[in-house]
């Protein structure tokens, strides 16, 4: 009997970039969660410290989890299957001799969990690429069943904040917006950068700019996206904070999240592949856009 580690007993997968220590990131195979990324030290990605995650069960607090198929609550369960199940790596990281960039790839298909809630067949691809400031992923959604099937998702993605009050969203104004604390109601955002002082959960659509976050500190990030049209900023504040039993009660002052989502349902026809791309860059203090 061999002693080597199988996919199956890999919890998670370390990319660690060639050229520039301390900058690497974490995936965990259950959900392709990415959990940690780091620059040259620094977290740039917000985990409660309450977080726990568990095949089919819970998915990581924390994070990049995948939402698909489903962004939100719906037919099947809130957010979808994607983030709970467990992906496959199926060859080994590969790195740039050139760059020391790290290029990794988590593949899902059907199993018996997806299939219970969601019928169709699909392969999703999400490829990991970590450069010397910034992490690129790219989702691609395969559609391999005989049937057209419709989807939604988006990428989840959790950043920490020093101080909620002083963090500022740029890039939002003149979107419209959905404001899931407001009945649903659809406003247009008139405030550049927006900034959070209570529950907040809202999805704006078609957003044309790219998004500068900035922590309430020192550092910012541009996050751009490549079809993933929307964004979707969410804070629970206090009183939710509370009800939830995998976040701490005052961890609402210290993160938000920021998500990239493709939240219009796209149909996809049987052989047709669509794929959506985000990136997130550190943004240095002299930096000009
Ligand atoms: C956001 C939704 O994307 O995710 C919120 O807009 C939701 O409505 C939040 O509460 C967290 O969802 P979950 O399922 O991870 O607790």
């Amino acid at each position: 009997m061999s002693d080597k580690p199988t996919q199956e007993d890999l919890q998670h997968v370390t990319l660690e970039h060639q050229k520039c220590e301390g900058t690497s990131c974490k995936v965990e195979l259950v959900g392709a969660t990415i959990s940690s990324f780091k620059i040259m030290g620094h977290e740039m990605l917000f985990v409660s410290k309450k977080a726990y995650c568990e095949e089919e069960k819970k998915p990581l607090r924390g994070g990049i989890p995948i939402v698909f198929p489903q962004f939100g609550p719906g037919k099947i369960k809130q957010h979808g299957f994607a983030r709970l199940c467990r992906w496959k790596m199926p060859v080994m990281p590969t790195v740039n001799p050139q760059t020391g960039d790290v290029d990794a790839s988590f593949v899902l298909v059907p199993n018996d969990f997806s299939k219970a809630m969601w019928p169709h067949d699909f392969a999703l691809v999400y490829r990991v690429i970590l450069k010397h400031s910034c992490l690129a992923v790219q989702l691609q959604v395969k559609n391999t069943d005989s049937e057209p099937f419709t989807f939604t998702s988006c990428l989840h993605t959790y950043f920490p904040v020093d101080d909620i009050s002083k963090a500022t969203v740029k890039g939002l104004k003149g979107s419209s917006y959905i404001d899931k604390v407001d009945e649903g109601k659809t406003k247009v955002e008139s405030d550049d950068p927006v900034m959070i002082n209570g529950r907040t959960d809202r999805v704006y659509t078609n957003v044309k700019n790219d998004i500068i976050l900035g922590d309430g500190g020192n550092a910012s990030l541009l996050l751009k996206s490549v079809n993933f049209d929307d964004i979707v900023v969410w804070n629970p504040w206090s009183e939710i904070a509370k009800s939830m039993s995998d976040f701490d009660d005052e961890e609402y002052k210290t993160m938000i999240c920021v998500e990239p989502g493709a939240t219009k349902p796209i149909v996809l026809a049987p052989g047709e592949t669509w794929t959506g791309k985000h990136g997130i860059t550190l943004l240095l203090p002299d930096t000009k856009l």
